[in-house]
């Protein structure tokens, strides 16, 4: 079985929650883009952990494997594998596969993408992290691959190409052109410490399937942050939505079972772009407070706004779910009435689809429809029918709106904090 998971909104649905309760039935939870702007939280027991590169599957027995499609920082791989190493967490080669041709992030990428931000007068609001940069040098076939990262003299030959380039263009942007040689003795030595993990993951995951294995991908980011079809240009620089897995992975179309969509009850954004149900006031602030609202990789607040239902039915459309996970329904307890945003009015016009330019998206003002909330601790239902009538309708709403079954509700961080219908 292959299963898809992707976010359906502007990332931090709480896909990493969702992966970890789902692992422990996939032997293999692989990630197919982005990179460390990813933040993914697991929390069991007393325990949190934050990952931003290894999959979320990683409390469980599955096999870990990063895709060719995901651009890697060696140095936050490496830390991750350490923070779990001081937690009890082993990620051995055995654990953890990565593909030949990942592209590494440079710290030229990272010292590029913080130039060219300070310098937009459209700011995006990057996470910093290099993830468009490496993205560039992928499609403009100048990456350093993984494998020749771990090859001295492959690594050597490619830089020494391409420092001058890099060199100048930092001073072009205004930099220091010393971050490009700097790093690169530490870089040599992570090549060496993680070429045990290489594999062919396209390979890995073909022959999983042919076997009759599981295998779960995890998307980063959401729909509406998707390179192609997000909210241009406040996006990211990979494809977050289902089709990327097939692509990034190497998977064919044919071999997908299911397509998992996590939405969040409300909705939040991290970084600028059109966000039309955005509520500036007193509800943002308690949707902020009551769903812990600070970026996991960023530590910026969240921009918070009620269930935007036009976004909502084009993820649908981009992902073509078989089932949704909803989460952070408990963090809607105690606001009443609760506001859900059927439509936009847009040029004295009514439409129930987002309009294809951010422009115009940023010129949308919703229409809400205002149901009823509820006071009760839903954060310790077990069942569906545990929850309010009030909550249990909410739920159904988001069904309709999506045109697909809601088959998990998640009602608080913890991974027993779950029903399943
Ligand atoms: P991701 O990027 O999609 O994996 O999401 P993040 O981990 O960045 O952000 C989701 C946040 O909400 C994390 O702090 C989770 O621990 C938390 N979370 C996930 N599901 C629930 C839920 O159902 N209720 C509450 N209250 N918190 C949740
Ligand atoms: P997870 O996987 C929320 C946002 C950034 C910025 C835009 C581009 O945790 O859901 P980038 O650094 O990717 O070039 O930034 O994308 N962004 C995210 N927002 N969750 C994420 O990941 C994000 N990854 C990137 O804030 O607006
Ligand atoms: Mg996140």
């Amino acid at each position: 079985m292959f299963t898809i998971l992707t976010g359906a909104q502007f990332g931090d649905e709480g896909k990493g929650k969702i992966i970890d309760v789902l692992s422990s039935d996939y032997d293999v939870v692989v990630r197919f883009q982005g990179g460390n702007n990813a933040g993914h939280t697991v929390i069991v027991g007393d325990d949190t952990y934050k990952l931003h590169l290894l999959p979320s599957g990683v409390l469980t027995d599955a096999r870990l494997l990063i895709g060719p499609g995901v651009v890697v920082d060696p140095g936050v791989l490496l830390g991750e594998i350490k923070m779990l190493a001081d937690m009890g967490i082993k990620i051995t080669p055995e654990k953890l596969g990565i593909d030949a041709k990942t592209s590494i992030i440079m710290p030229y990428h990272i010292e590029m993408d913080k130039l060219r931000e300070q310098k937009r007068e459209k700011k995006i609001g990057t996470t910093a992290r290099g993830i468009g940069f490496a993205y560039i040098d992928k499609i403009s076939r100048d990456e350093v691959r993984l494998a020749e990262l771990a090859d001295k003299d492959a690594f050597s030959e490619i830089m020494n190409e391409l420092a001058p380039q890099r060199e100048r263009a930092i001073i072009d942007l205004g930099g220091d052109p010393g971050v490009v040689r700097e790093g690169i003795l530490d870089y040599a030595r992570y090549g060496a410490t993680l070429k045990p993990y290489i594999t062919d993951v396209s390979y890995e995951l073909n022959r999983a399937l042919d076997s009759g294995g599981n295998v779960l991908a995890e998307g980063a980011q959401g729909a509406h942050l998707d390179i192609i079809h997000g909210t241009q240009k406040y996006v990211t620089s990979s494809s977050t939505i289902a089709g990327g897995a097939c692509t990034y992975l190497g998977i064919g179309p044919t071999m997908v079972d299911q397509v998992i969509g996590v939405v969040k009850a409300y909705i939040t954004r991290v970084g600028e772009g059109p966000l039309p149900t955005e509520q500036a006031g007193d509800a943002g602030d308690r949707l902020r407070d009551a769903g812990g609202e600070f970026g996991t990789t960023t530590g910026r607040p969240r921009r918070c706004g009620w269930f935007d239902a036009p976004l909502a039915r084009k993820a649908a459309y981009l992902n073509a779910y078989t089932s949704i996970a909803l989460t952070k329904l408990d963090v809607l307890t105690g606001l009443n009435p609760i506001r859900i945003c059927t439509e936009y009015e847009l040029d004295n016009e009514r439409i129930d689809y987002p309009p294809e330019l951010s422009s115009d998206l940023a010129r949308c003002t919703p229409i809400y429809e205002e149901v009823e909330g509820w006071d009760q601790d839903i954060s310790v239902a077990g069942m569906f029918s545990d929850l309010p009538d009030a909550a249990q309708d909410y739920v159904r709403k988001m069904g309709e709106i999506l045109k697909v079954d809601v088959k998990m509700v998640s009602n608080g961080p913890k991974r027993n904090q779950i029903i399943v219908r």
